[in-house]
């Protein structure tokens, strides 16, 4: 061990970042992918927008109208040649790959296992899952193989304290357990792997569950210790450190963006809580 080359500088990406240095984004267009993408391109990054769905990107393109370090690409995480396809592409357009952000992801409504569909169940694990997998390996090895860079993956709380949705949850628990496993593998090419787990947060498709009354939006503000629900660009800023040097050692952990729901869900199961001292 005494014999190495100093790692000091490993992880971090900004020494040796340039015009042109590339962050992809898959499901760029939801709620929390158009936040991060305007996050990122704040912060100084040429960033790749994907999405499978076509309109999606046509949201980022008005979201983010007039920047000149946008790209957008339509990308199929469940098909790697989609995403080989992409990567092929931006090498062929000079863009170094330094991170990847997987966003893109399905959710389910709530249903029994014993009427668990098939296909919709594998439907979900190949975008929730392989695709971050496929993606990972593509965009990762890019990295590997160059200056490093760093890879964040949105899995969820259910990665940490697994809800009733049978088919998502063990998703999200897979793929946090890919941020340990990757992080493990890449750390020495210089490629830091984490994820960020949100907890219930203001998206559209969030926003919908409570008002076609899926959600109750009561009872999920008093389970999280700050009385509330997430809003998207909080999951962004959390993106943007992991991304950045200031986590230059931080690598193969998933932090929670939950406004504290992991915290205190469970209390409600102490009835006497709050009721002071007898
Ligand atoms: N909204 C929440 O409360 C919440 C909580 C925890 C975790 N998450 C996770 O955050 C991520 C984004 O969630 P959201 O609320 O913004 O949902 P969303 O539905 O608005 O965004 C998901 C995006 O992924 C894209 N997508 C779906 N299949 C794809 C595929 N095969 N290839 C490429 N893109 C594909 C969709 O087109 C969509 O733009 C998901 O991974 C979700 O599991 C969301």
């Amino acid at each position: 061990m005494a014999n190495q080359p100093s790692r000091e500088t490993a992880g971090r990406i900004g020494a040796r970042r340039a015009a042109g240095d590339a962050v992809v984004v898959t499901g760029a267009g939801g709620g929390i992918g158009l936040a991060i993408v305007g996050r990122l391109l704040g912060d100084g990054w040429a960033v790749v927008a994907t999405d499978v769905d076509q309109a999606g990107l046509e949201r980022v393109r008005r979201a983010v109208a007039g920047e000149r370090s946008l790209h957008l690409s339509a990308m199929n995480v469940a098909e790697r040649t989609s995403v080989t396809a992409t990567a092929a592409a931006l090498r062929a357009d000079g863009l170094r790959v330094a991170g990847l952000v997987n966003v893109a992801g399905l959710l389910q409504d709530v249903f029994p296992l014993f009427s668990m569909d098939d296909v919709l169940q594998r439907r979900i694990w190949d975008v929730n899952y392989f695709g971050a997998v496929t993606c990972t390996q593509v965009f990762g090895s890019v990295m590997a193989d160059g200056l490093g860079g760093a890879i964040v993956n949105i899995t969820s709380i259910n990665e940490l304290r697994p809800l009733p949705l049978h088919a998502y949850a063990p998703t999200k628990v897979a793929l946090g357990a890919l941020t340990v496993l990757s992080a493990g593998e890449l750390g020495p090419k210089g490629v830091r792997v984490n994820a960020v787990a949100p907890g219930f947060t203001l998206t559209p498709i969030m926003e919908d569950k409570i008002r076609t009354g899926k959600r109750d939006v009561t009872t999920l503000r008093a389970n999280a210790a700050m009385g509330r629900l997430v809003e998207t660009g909080e999951i962004a800023s959390v993106v943007s450190f992991l991304l950045s040097d200031d986590a230059s050692a931080v690598t193969g952990v998933s932090i929670p963006v939950d406004a504290g729901w992991l915290a205190t869900s469970h209390w409600m199961n102490f009835r006497d809580l709050g009721q002071g001292p007898e």
